[in-house]
């Protein structure tokens, strides 16, 4: 049998890694579990999190901070039959397919950390463990606030209170809490330590490529505020006939969305701070970007061009269906894995954005102009769209979308231009010009 590939074209036949989170509470490790969770999802490697916090709540719902005191007897026996139900539920995962389990848990013993180890490798599985160390304070304080007060383990409690029990829980941790090859005798272990959010890293024994690539995503991220806007070219010449691809001109109502954007996005940023603005390398891209500030850092990505439609470049959907009819309804009952004749499928282009959602991790604020498909594929990143639905997503012409990531999850908000343009989006099956996704537009919120 050929062996399974994935996304990024790994071999993952055989690899299957358990990625085991470390560190105090209120380090990120979750927010770390979720972000690694989604890249890998998009990139169609199956991967899940096993938040062992989420399987303690079923015992012990909402305990103070003397519960996780280490000579607690209730309170261990009830987190250890925790994490080994978390575990157990992983291994099942695992057998079903699972490629890459993150156990989403403080791990902060070198006891609880072998037993992980001894079990997965007893599995064949691979382990990587991921810590965050943090010792600045404010960062730890601001978490606590920011996320632990509203934790389904201090429902109805007073923040104040929530808060000072939270640094109460943290201090028992403290009490056996062991970082990584702390003493030198972890040096064995497959890890990366990730310290004061990146500022300082450490990277053992990494083995293969999957592992490697987990890694580096990691280390990328960063949690400054920071905005992701996307929008379409102008309406383009091609656009007005219903024809997909193509290199065209803007048509005079594109001309007049590009003028507009300047405005769209000064009203959006909400201040004159500069952006980053990236383009495709096609003609439509750059005219809608040429009317932005100059001082605006402007770059042109091959990555960013449209889906490539192959030998149904410049053709209507009507041409499409009538010279390639069995093309055309495979690539309706599987738009996402459909690749045209000499051209790509949308699982292909999302192979070849994977550096540009890894540059967007390390950057601030930036501007993406580009195209319907593609925009479509780093909107399905950001808002976790599963594949059957991320190349139906309607994108409407001059519009911007600006995506702003937060701890769980990433805000969506719309600025429209109200310059009249064709519609490109088509519902499946129909093979109409400039049909209306009205249905559909609820999907984003419009300012
Ligand atoms: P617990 O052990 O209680 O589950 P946790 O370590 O999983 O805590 P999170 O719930 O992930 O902590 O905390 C989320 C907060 O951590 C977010 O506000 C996020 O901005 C912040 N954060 C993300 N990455 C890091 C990091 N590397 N270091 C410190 N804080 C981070
Ligand atoms: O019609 C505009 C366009 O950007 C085409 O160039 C591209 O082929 C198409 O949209 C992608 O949309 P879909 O995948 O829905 O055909």
């Amino acid at each position: 049998m050929a062996p399974r590939t994935n996304g990024i074209g790994v071999q993952v036949e055989n690899t299957r890694i358990c990625v085991v989170m470390v560190g105090l509470p209120a380090r990120g490790k979750s927010y770390i579990a979720q972000k690694a969770q989604r890249y890998l999802a998009w990139l169609s490697i199956p991967a899940a999190t096993f938040n062992v916090g989420n399987y303690r709540r079923t015992d012990a719902p909402q305990p103070s901070a003397d519960f996780f005191e280490p000579n607690n007897p209730e309170g261990e026996r009830k987190r250890r039959a925790a994490a080994e139900a978390a575990v157990a539920d992983m291994l099942r995962w695992f057998k079903k397919g699972g490629v890459v389990g993150i156990l989403d848990a403080t791990n902060s013993t070198k006891e609880r950390r072998k037993w992980v180890l001894d079990l997965m490798t007893q599995n064949n599985i691979e382990v990587i463990f991921v810590e965050s160390k943090c010792d600045d304070e404010n960062m730890i304080m601001a978490n606590i606030r920011d996320v632990k007060t509203t934790s389904p383990d201090y429902q109805g409690q007073d923040p104040e209170t929530a808060a000072l029990d939270f640094r109460n829980r943290i201090r028992n941790y403290e009490k056996v809490y062991k970082s990584l090859n702390q003493d030198g005798d972890e040096e064995d272990l497959t890890f990366l330590k990730i310290m004061n959010v990146g500022k300082q890293v450490i990277i053992n024994r990494i083995r293969d490529y999957l592992q490697s690539r987990i890694v580096y995503y990691l280390m990328n991220l960063h949690i400054r505020p920071r905005t992701v806007w996307l929008s379409r070219h102008g309406e383009s010449m091609l656009n007005l006939e219903g024809r997909i691809g193509g290199d065209a001109e803007l048509s005079h109502r594109g001309e007049e969305y590009a003028r507009k954007l300047p405005e769209l996005v000064r009203e959006s940023v909400g201040s004159d701070r500069p952006l980053t603005v990236w383009t495709s390398t096609l003609k439509r891209t750059i005219a809608t970007a040429r009317h932005l500030p100059k001082h605006y850092n402007q770059l042109q990505w091959k990555a960013l061009d449209e889906l490539d439609a192959g030998v149904c470049d410049g053709m209507t959907y009507q041409e499409i269906a009538d010279m390639y009819p069995d093309d055309f309804q495979a690539r309706d009952e599987d738009k996402y894995n459909y690749r045209y004749r000499g051209g790509e499928s949308y699982r292909d282009v999302v192979i070849r954005l994977e550096p540009i959602i890894m540059e967007l991790e390390r950057s601030e604020d930036i501007l993406i102009i580009s195209h319907q498909a593609v925009i479509r594929c780093i909107y399905a990143y950001f808002m976790q769209k599963p594949q059957e639905e991320s190349p139906w997503v309607p994108v409407p012409l001059h519009t911007l979308i600006k995506l702003t990531p937060r701890a769980y999850g990433t805000d969506v908000q719309t600025y429209k231009a109200n310059i009249q343009a064709v519609s490109t989006w088509r519902g499946k099956g129909s093979t109409a010009k400039h049909e209306d996704p009205s249905p559909e537009k609820s999907l984003f919120q419009t300012h």
